[in-house]
């Protein structure tokens, strides 16, 4: 080890040390580009000692630097990766910051008056809806609008061309085979995904949107909203379904209001029931339909009929939130005049 070699140990470093100090200042990303060619390319310190080094007679010596400036090269490298990262995180976060919206700011009108946004009417009925079954114990469960003919069908009941099927306007989404994936005609679907994935005992509602082949008129839309209700357990009865339809029916409505059942059919339940709803002056409201879990459902869903049993219930949410508010017209509450919405704060 010669005295040239001490020095060209001393000229690594200081190039080390120079260029850390030129990549710490660089303060944007174009900078930090501009300091990395200097550095790493050809024309570059570390390169030039690099070069330098054929010239050195002595093997070991050549060897023992030659792998001093590549550490000195990785070290840099590094280095420049990691300034990379912390640039490119303060430059995000100045643009997330810059570009921040603040979608709760209140929009001041001319008046200085305040033009609050506010929940859709069916939003509002639906998180009620929601408020209530979670008072009574239950948990929310969602499913897909896009749904197989095996969900909103088969496993409920319906095998390929049961008439029953005719009971749904359906509306079926272009397949090979045609046919086998519709826009979901009701919530029930979701009750084979939920006894599918959730291990019974279950307590479950399902909200959402639901189609059919309708045309639109004061009853009628050919979207609409409806909420699905499951319990499985051992040993429920018909009496749990009538004892939480009314305990619900109380709970919404008022301590005022009373429910009642109707015979009825659905191929997924038997039996079957419709639910009413008695307003205090003695009218009734027809809400939706109810019943016990057809033991080929609980098969459909993985459960033993022999272990579990259960009732569902389902109706629609537009027409009660339509209801409450004394709304004359479905329509109107599709058709996003701002003037009818903000009756509904
Ligand atoms: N899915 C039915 C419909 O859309 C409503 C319904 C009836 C749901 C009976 C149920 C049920 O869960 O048990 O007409």
């Amino acid at each position: 080890m010669g005295r040239s070699d001490a020095s060209r140990n001393d000229d690594i470093e200081a190039a080390v040390g120079d260029a850390l100090g030129q990549i710490a200042g660089a303060s944007t990303l174009e900078d930090l580009r501009a300091v990395s060619a200097g550095l790493t390319g050809k024309k570059g310190r570390l390169a030039r000692l690099k070069a330098a080094l054929g010239g050195i007679a002595d093997i070991e010596e050549r060897k023992t630097l030659g792998m001093l400036v590549n550490e000195a090269l990785a070290t840099v490298t590094g280095a420049v990766a990691a300034r990379e990262n912390e640039l490119v995180r303060t430059s995000l976060a100045a643009r997330v910051a810059a570009e921040r919206i603040d979608v709760t700011e209140i929009a001041v009108g001319a008046a200085g008056s305040e033009r609050r946004g506010r929940l859709h009417l069916v939003t509002q009925a639906t998180e009620r809806l929601e408020d209530v079954f979670i008072g009574l114990g239950f948990r929310i469960a969602e499913g897909p609008e896009v749904e197989s003919d095996f969900y909103n069908f088969e496993a409920l009941n319906m095998p390929p061309s049961h008439p029953a099927r005719s009971m749904w306007d359906t509306l079926f989404v272009e397949t090979d085979p045609p046919g086998s994936v519709v826009l979901r005609t009701h919530t029930s679907p979701v009750q084979i995904r939920v006894m599918q994935e959730w291990p019974p005992p279950i307590y479950a509602v399902m909200p959402g949107r639901v189609f059919r082949r309708d045309t639109p008129d004061a009853t009628h839309m050919p979207v609409f909203h409806q909420i699905e209700g499951l319990v499985i357990d051992r040993g429920i009865t018909f009496a749990d379904l009538a004892g939480t339809i009314e305990a619900f029916t109380k709970a919404f409505f008022g301590s005022d209001f009373t429910s009642r059942l109707r015979p009825s059919y659905f191929p997924f339940t038997e039996p079957s029931a419709e639910f009413d709803i008695r307003r205090p002056d003695g009218s009734w409201i027809e809400l939706g339909g109810c019943g016990m879990v057809h033991p080929h459902v609980l098969q459909a869903g993985g459960l033993d009929p022999d272990e579990w049993s259960g009732f569902a219930f389902g109706f629609g949410i537009d027409r009660m939130a339509k209801e409450r508010h004394g709304v004359a017209d479905l329509r109107e509450m599709y058709s996003n005049d701002i003037r009818f919405l903000g009756q509904f704060p």
